[in-house]
């Protein structure tokens, strides 16, 4: 039998980190960041000064990420590096190093590696696309971009980071048209994703209605 698998795809800050954790709580399943990954490919690549169009030495970087996850802790060899991988700075040149298949490829089986017994919570832009085609459950959410440039403010506040509304939902505008834009695995839903909305629910009742969905199908199962 295959471990289940639940992906959370969605344009960032759409509220997918948040809710496919408290998914993965709730049903004491692994949770993958898909996007910590291109996040710390793309600081590797920052902090060794590489043209985030060298796609060969970013390829190279990402196939050999020294990176170790525990509990909320994201590591990169031995530094800890949770709130530095979140600036935008990151953010950005993450999304323009994500267009790149070849680096998209060394990173499939770092990504599939974390399906593991009990169950995966997997979230990101293509996890239900093409990571994982054949997961359990596959999640869309969409939120609008003010709802979105809201809540990434909130977050980049409280995380000791200076930010501006306006300037935030230019980025935002920019990184969906990249992320939807890319030839290979753009960010859209699978054929057999549910929507959902966010700009007017609560994390909570966004992972309550997740969760009915996944209960749902493991009763038909
Ligand atoms: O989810 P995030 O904002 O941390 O992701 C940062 C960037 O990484 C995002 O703009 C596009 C890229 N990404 C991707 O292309 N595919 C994924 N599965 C996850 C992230």
């Amino acid at each position: 039998m295959t471990n289940p698998i639940i992906t959370i795809d969605g344009p960032t800050a759409s509220g997918k980190g948040t809710v496919a954790q408290r998914v993965a709580h709730a049903l004491q399943f692994h949770y993958l960041d898909s996007g910590a990954l291109y996040r710390l490919t793309a600081l590797s690549a920052l902090r060794e000064k590489l043209a985030l169009e060298d796609e060969q030495a970013i390829a190279c970087i990402a196939s050999h990420l020294p990176c170790h996850f525990k509990g909320e802790q994201i590591w990169l060899d031995k530094e800890e590096v949770s709130d530095v991988i979140r600036a935008e700075e990151v953010g950005n040149a993450a999304s323009k190093i994500a267009v790149f298949p070849g680096i998209r490829k060394a990173l499939y089986s770092l990504q599939r590696s974390f399906s593991k017994p009990p169950g995966l919570v997997a979230d990101g832009r293509d996890m239900g696309t093409v990571v994982f085609p054949l997961a359990d459950l596959k999640i869309y959410l969409t939120a609008s971009v003010d709802a979105r440039a809201e809540r990434r403010f909130k977050q980049l506040i409280s995380k000791g980071f200076t930010a501006n509304i306006d300037d935030l939902v230019k980025d935002l505008a920019e990184r969906d048209a990249r992320d939807k834009n890319r030839s290979i695995a753009p960010l859209k839903p699978a054929q057999d994703a549910y929507i959902l909305d966010t700009s007017h629910l609560t994390v909570e009742q966004t992972v309550m209605e997740v969760l009915q969905q996944y209960s749902a199908i493991s009763v038909k199962k």
